[in-house]
């Protein structure tokens, strides 16, 4: 009845998809591994093809892209319309399939005639086989939509059938300062559905999932690239399908065109794949911006837990020397320095140097700073006002709020209304300003509230987006971080306009070496931030040895945030010499492929990163090993036929440093094939908590 089926393909460089039309019906009928170029798709439609059971309309519906409930669909749908104020069901009709010629993007169009609207789902394999999919929907009457009565009610970035095996789902939860805590679910009957508020992504990491087949090991991961709130749900119905939907509640209503924010798929064979994947999209999505030249990731040293609002310009002068000499190549001057800000009660909106602390400004700092051979960068939250502030009593109406109710703080500070365009105007000019004022190498924009009462949806974001493109476009040497109250604002849509992400204010390195290994699934470690901080460390009060913070630090884009003068000399000399490893191993932790290493103590961490003739990792025991003679570290991403000289690069953990089998014969290098590294690995002490080791790796010819 519906004639031969058709199809579309796409393929990347492992990873193929198979669309499969019927009519005016859409079906995924391949995502995963790639194809052989002369695969019989007929062939693959029949293999897939299913005889229906006894209690089904007798064309058992599909599903697939474009779901229709008059097929007997009860699943979810892509998308809802209203007619005049009442819920209608569109009629897609006129299927067109259509692929570039390079067979990396291909979509799919149809009409409804009573509603005069035009919908498309577009496909495009990028870089690192990741998928970009969104839906478009264009209205195409010679009326507004809204005077013909339709309303577009919702409409997501991507509706999934779940190719069969992904029986689990591995997605974050998270707090303050406790980001990114992974968990990994059975895809149940019960359904499951995440959704962050607020304006932004939240310390869950927003949606990134990562679906897994326990037989195969093959993964799928998943992802959101728009900043704001999410809401993703997973249905699976009694057959066994199992569809993801995936939304940005955007307020499509009124609009005659929209496009959804993307969504990004990858299939990957095994976890370290899929890693890979997005890391090589993550890095391709900071190249392709055109203001990013390639920027080698120098050691912050930043104010916040050196001295928090604690400082005049004289003792910043003070950190700036001693953070010259632990080898500090940036001065992140952090919260506290704006006009009346002596505490996070006042000062939001007035992005002025505070007179008193600055009497002539920040030039003298900055001049200083410059002249101990670092750069400089300054935090700033311009999405916020304090009530305690010049710009709001000048304003009090610039702010998210309801006339005649009450306005709700949060961290005793209210937002900006973006909807305004000259609040955007206002505070666009001001940091522009800042930065052509003074020479400042990067910014840290901070967001520490979330958005309520809420803004229009969706305009807070978009106005934001066009800050960043324009203050990039007229100042491409300052880099600009993405914090909110640590990892609350992280997606990949941000990268390029933003280049470094604030994981977590968590700098407890027990802590945050397991934030770090959760954001590197899917982050680069040269977009991470990761700092030294003190002892005790202020959120969890746990004492750390130096060697331990700053071997964790190094597997990030490397900092320090504790004051250099409350550290012993043996720590002084301990953090110069990581932060002397991490300057002549950052080219290859910034460039190479990481590889998470697997070990049978739960409370061992492993990250290695290979690249070209290269590798460095870092292995953390966090807790009391149950046995003194740890198993040995197995490395991973090596060439088994190769031969590499394994060194452990000093400084040596202290207490384990005694349990060395032969520590000359480790400084001399040991000499192993892949082969023998990857599959009998190194028997490091690991028996002591908070015990670190970093393990150095050369070919030789
Ligand atoms: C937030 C950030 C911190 C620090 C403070 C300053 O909490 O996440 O890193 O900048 O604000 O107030």
């Amino acid at each position: 009845m519906n004639g031969s089926p058709r199809f579309s393909r796409l393929d990347g460089e492992r990873t193929s998809v198979v669309w499969m039309a019927r009519g005016d019906a859409l079906a995924l009928l391949h995502l995963g591994a790639r194809l052989p170029n002369d695969e019989d798709l007929v062939a693959l439609a029949a293999a897939a093809a299913r005889g229906r059971h006894e209690n089904q309309p007798d064309v058992p519906p599909t599903g697939g892209l474009l779901p229709d409930p008059r097929t007997g669909w009860r699943g979810p749908l892509l998308a809802e319309f209203d007619l005049h104020g009442q819920p209608v069901t569109p009629r897609w009709r006129e299927l067109t399939l259509q692929t570039t010629p390079d067979r990396r993007t291909i979509w799919a169009d149809w009409k409804d005639e009573a509603l005069e609207t035009h919908l498309r789902i577009s496909w495009t394999m990028d870089a690192g086989d990741v998928i970009r999919t969104r839906a478009q929907f264009i209205d195409t009457g010679p009326r507004a939509i809204d005077e013909r009565g339709v309303v577009t009610t919702r409409c997501a970035s991507l509706l999934l059938p779940l190719p069969r095996g992904f029986g689990h789902v591995t997605h974050f939860a998270g707090r303050w300062a406790d980001d990114m805590r992974a968990e990994r679910l059975p895809v149940t009957r019960a359904g499951l559905s995440w959704a962050s508020r607020g304006g932004k992504s939240g310390f869950a990491g927003g949606d990134w999932l990562a679906f897994d087949d326990a037989e195969t090991g093959a993964q799928l991961g998943f992802h959101i690239a728009a900043t704001g709130d999410h809401e993703v749900r997973i249905e699976r119905n009694d057959d066994g399908d199992a569809v993801l939907v995936a939304e940005t509640p955007v307020g499509v209503e009124g609009r005659s065109i929209f496009d959804t924010p993307e969504a990004l798929i990858v299939w990957a064979p095994d976890a370290a794949t899929l890693t890979r994947a997005f890391h090589t999209h993550a890095r391709a999505r900071l190249a392709r911006h055109p203001h990013n030249p390639p920027r080698e990731r120098r050691v912050h040293f930043n104010t916040w837990e050196a001295c928090t609002f604690d400082f005049d310009e004289a003792r910043l002068m003070r950190l700036a020397e001693d953070a010259a000499m632990l080898g500090a190549e940036r001065f992140v001057l952090d919260d506290g320095w704006f006009k009346g800000r002596s505490s996070d009660r006042a000062g939001l909106g007035d992005w002025v140097p505070d007179p008193v602390r600055f009497p002539n400004g920040l030039g003298p700092l900055i001049a200083h700073v410059k002249a101990l051979g670092m750069d400089f960068g300054l935090w700033v939250e311009p999405e916020m006002v304090s009530p305690d502030s010049d710009l709001y009593r000048a304003h009090p109406d610039w702010c998210l709020h309801e006339p005649g109710l009450p306005r709700p703080t949060e961290r005793n500070q209210l937002v900006l209304d973006f909807t305004r365009p000259e609040v955007g105007d206002h505070i666009q000019a001001c940091i522009a300003r800042l930065l052509r004022e003074n020479d400042i190498a990067y910014l840290k924009w901070d967001h520490n509230r979330r958005l309520f009462p809420l803004p229009a949806l969706g305009t807070h974001s978009g106005r934001l987006d066009m800050m960043w493109y324009q203050l990039r476009a007229d100042f491409p040497d300052t880099m600009i971080e993405s914090c909110s109250s640590g990892g609350g604002r992280i997606d990949m849509g941000l990268l390029g306009r933003i280049e470094r992400f604030w994981p977590s204010d968590n700098n407890d390195a027990i802590e945050r070496i397991r934030i770090m290994r959760e954001w590197s699934r899917f982050m680069p470690l040269e977009v991470l931030g990761s700092h030294v901080g003190p002892s005790p460390n202020p959120i969890t009060g746990r004492r750390l040895a130096m060697d331990f913070r700053a071997k964790v630090a190094v597997f990030g884009h490397m900092g320090v945030e504790a004051d250099p003068a409350r550290m012993t000399d043996k720590e002084r000399e301990s953090l110069a010499a990581h932060i002397a490893l991490y300057k002549q191993w950052r080219s290859v932790l910034h460039a190479g492929d990481l590889h998470h290493l697997a070990h049978p103590d739960p409370n061992v961490t492993g990250m290695m990163v290979t690249h070209e003739d290269k590798a460095l990792a870092l292995v953390a025991q966090t807790a009391f090993s149950p046995v003194f003679d740890a198993a040995p570290v197995r490395l991973a991403g090596l060439d088994p036929q190769a031969r590499y000289r394994v060194t452990l690069p000093e400084p040596w953990p202290p207490r384990a440093r005694h349990y060395l089998g032969d520590p000359d014969a480790w400084r001399a290098g040991l000499v192993l094939s892949g082969a023998a590294l990857m599959t009998h690995g190194l028997a490091l002490p690991l028996t002591h908590p908070e015990t670190a080791w970093i393990i150095a790796l050369e070919t030789i010819a």
